[in-house]
């Protein structure tokens, strides 16, 4: 009987130890989660980007983002897509230093920016994009969305996602901890943090996910300009389809009628 006892009294402190000694040697977790699932308002047939949550996108971009990643594929003039005026796309695309040329002596100079210009980017070459990043190479952001699975969930987690490492993670110095990254380390320090970072011009109150999700929303549109154009087309092409269908029916019956 006293031997049960002592079994009894010893049994939890060995699964405890058991469970301690789980816990290190467990692996450690180096997949990426699945992103957040968010609502969009340019899912499904009939969604388009919300215009004005891109136009705070673009000045999130500009102000934070384009300090380290180009968005080479998009052209100034293109901002009227999403609610610009063409006067403030000229006052946009005047403020950045286009390099041009050569001219007739064979060189190359510097002009502001034109509508028709394509968005410059931060750094002269891919070398120079390294040096500052650790080695690490910033990604044109232009089709980002699409380049990822589940894009604008996968951006809209990234940006949210940075955490503390846990303890018995490995982090490399100059990388942040991020469970939604291939690998959970990233050459990336948070962009988009707990303080206001950008005064929006609309007077929405920019908190963190306030900004991520406009950035979000304005990546989305640089990387599918045109799908609301092709949805458009898509739906008009099923109405089309429709009423043919019920023209058809209607004159085959007529055609019809008299063979019974
Ligand atoms: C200080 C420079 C810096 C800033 C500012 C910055 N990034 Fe990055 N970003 C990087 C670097 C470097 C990488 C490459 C990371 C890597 O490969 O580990 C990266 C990678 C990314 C990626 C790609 C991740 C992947 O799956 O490959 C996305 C998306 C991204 N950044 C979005 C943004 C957005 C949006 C902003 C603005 C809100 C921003 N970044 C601001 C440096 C920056």
């Amino acid at each position: 009987m006293k031997k049960f006892f002592l079994i009894f009294l010893l049994l939890p402190n060995l699964v405890l130890a058991n469970t301690e000694n789980d816990s290190e040697e467990t692996i450690i977790e180096t997949k990426a989660h699945h992103p957040k699932q968010m609502k969009w308002e340019f899912d499904g047939v009939f969604g388009s980007v919300d215009r004005a949550s891109a136009q705070r996108g673009y000045q999130v971009y500009k102000e934070i983002c384009s300090a380290c990643h180009s968005l080479r594929r998009v052209a100034y003039r293109n901002l009227t897509e999403i609610g610009f005026s063409e006067d403030e796309v000229k006052q946009i695309a005047s403020e950045v230093l286009v390099s041009d040329g050569p001219n007739d002596d064979g060189e190359m100079f510097d002009r502001s920016g034109l509508p028709s210009d394509k968005f410059v980017g931060p750094y002269a070459n891919e070398q120079a994009a390294r040096s500052s990043n650790g080695g690490a190479l910033p990604p044109d952001l232009s089709l980002i969305i699409k380049a990822r699975h589940d894009g604008a969930n996968y951006v809209y987690s990234l940006l949210t996602g940075f955490v503390d490492a846990p303890d018995n993670f490995p982090l490399a110095s100059g990388k942040s901890y991020n469970p939604y990254f291939e690998g959970r380390q990233i050459s990336m320090p948070a962009p988009i943090t707990d303080d206001v970072q950008v005064d929006y011009r609309d007077g929405t109150y920019a908190t963190k996910e306030q900004m991520v999700i406009d950035v979000t929303n304005f990546l989305q549109w640089a990387a599918e300009p045109e799908a609301e154009a092709r949805k458009k087309m898509g739906v008009r092409t099923m109405i089309f389809l429709g009423i043919l269908l019920i023209i058809l029916i209607a004159a085959k019956r007529a055609v019809w009628k008299k063979v019974k």
